[in-house]
């Protein structure tokens, strides 16, 4: 590494992001100690390039190896892999399917699956069945088929898996977590959640062409993003602990955006105006709890508007109210009656316990430090042996409102069962 240049600068980190982290050896039987933990990566793009940046920013990591099905790309990975580790970095790029060559090397604890949504199924199963652990993006998978799979086969190998669904992990999710944990809203009876954010100049590529943003829009409908807003509140709700998604309603308004936009982009007449655009602009859907709670859950990427903020929470308690725009909260007995107050307020004394301890490390890493809590937690597992801190049955519990609010729109907003997931589980 060229001298001048700090550890977290060299992996384009912002100063103070992932101050390498110490993790404590606490070891089980199943925990990889004693030594580096060893990372694949299948899928190089954007995503992939950050996440193993944020990777190296720990304590303790080799990246013998990465995939993608542009040499460029999984060049440009290894090329910084390499400096950083200063060891070489073995690249794949023989096609879609060449991941399973890199699965076959023995030196590979884990992989990161980094490649477009509807390949992280396959992918993750593949990986497991070669005795790796996963760390996949979301969402988790598309269909049902691919939930059941990615069960039976962590069910089958033991593997760890976790989902990477980050937003979990912002400091005032988790702070509302603490808050929720410790009773301040008493029972929560409802809750609303939302990823809405104009991502159209995502679903082409500069010759008009579709990416894979734009397939999903081509080919299926629904949801087709669930897991960004429904983690948080799957978290504060106790989702697969203290109740479960039990039914779902969903409607869509028409598809209109994107071909508004290729007009816009491409001009009258190009090929990119020719997609026949399937999933409708906003996807609004209600799920039921076991418990009778209900929760508003919406998807909007395709329809022309301002940037805020990406998520939109609320949380309502019988005791308390929490509204994530504008940061606001209310606390019976403790606002003045009717008066929302700023969520500042409250941040230092339930700033969550793993914030007050993490928080410094976090600062500059992506999403509010939020990816740096998702890899750490990831490797902690791993190290420990302990459990996937978004395991599989919250992965497909979250992901599966894809294909559920899918079949509900097609059955004219009929509510749709969740499966029962955790059947087989061994903690219940
Ligand atoms: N958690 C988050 O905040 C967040 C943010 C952005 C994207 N994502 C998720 O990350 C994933 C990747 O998104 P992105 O924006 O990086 O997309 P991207 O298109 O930039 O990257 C995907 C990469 O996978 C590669 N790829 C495609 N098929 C492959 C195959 N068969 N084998 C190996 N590589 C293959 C592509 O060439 C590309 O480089 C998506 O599923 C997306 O939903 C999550």
């Amino acid at each position: 590494m060229k001298s001048g240049i700090n550890r977290r600068e060299f992996l384009g980190l912002a100063a103070g992001a992932t101050a390498g982290a110490v993790f404590p050896q606490v070891v089980t039987a199943a925990g990889i100690s004693g030594r580096d933990i060893r990372l694949g990566v299948i899928g190089t793009g954007n995503r992939g390039q950050y996440l193993t940046r944020v990777m190296l920013g720990h304590r303790g990591i080799q990246v013998p190896a990465v995939c993608d099905i542009v040499p460029e790309k999984a060049k440009h990975t290894a090329d910084f892999v390499s400096k950083a580790l200063g060891k070489p970095v073995e690249t794949y790029t023989k096609g879609p399917e060449d991941y399973l060559r890199m699965l076959q090397r023995d030196d590979l604890d884990a992989v990161l699956v980094t490649t477009p949504m509807q390949l992280h199924a396959a992918n993750s199963v593949a990986a497991m069945k070669a005795g790796k652990h996963v760390l996949s993006e979301v969402s988790a998978a598309a269909t049902l088929d691919e939930c059941w799979d990615l069960i039976r086969t962590v069910e089958q190998t033991g593997k760890t898996y976790m989902m990477a669904e980050n937003c979990c992990y912002y400091r005032q999710v988790m702070m509302v977590l603490n808050m929720v944990e410790q009773g301040l809203f008493g029972e929560l009876t409802y809750a609303e959640c939302a990823y809405v954010h104009d991502c159209r100049f995502l679903s082409f590529n500069p010759d008009g062409s579709l990416t894979w943003r734009g397939k999903l829009h081509t080919n299926f409908i629904g949801n087709l993003y669930p897991t960004h807003a429904i983690g948080p509140v799957a978290r504060w709700m106790g989702i697969n602990r203290t109740d479960r998604f039990k039914t779902i309603t969903a409607m869509s308004s028409p598809p209109r955006g994107h071909a508004v936009h290729a007009e816009q982009k491409f001009g009258k007449g190009h090929a990119a105006t020719k997609n026949k655009w399937i999933a409708g602009d906003a996807t609004n859907a209600l799920i039921q709890t076991d418990k009778g709670a209900l929760i508003e859950i919406r998807y909007d990427t395709s329809s022309s508007r301002a940037y805020n903020s990406t998520t939109h929470y609320l949380l309502q308690g019988t005791k308390a109210a929490y509204l994530d725009d504008g940061a606001r909260i209310y606390i019976e007995g403790k606002s003045t009656p009717h008066k929302w107050e700023p969520r500042k307020k409250y941040e230092q004394e339930y700033d969550h316990p793993l914030w007050k301890k993490w928080g410094k490390d976090a600062e500059g890493a992506g999403h509010g430090g939020a990816d740096y809590f998702t890899t750490r937690l990831f490797l902690e597992a791993l190290r420990t042996g302990g459990k996937s801190p978004v395991d599989v049955y919250d992965a497909v519990a979250w992901s599966s409102i894809m294909p559920l609010s899918a079949a509900s729109i097609r059955a004219g907003g009929q509510p749709q069962e969740f499966p029962d997931f955790k059947k087989n589980a061994k903690d219940g």
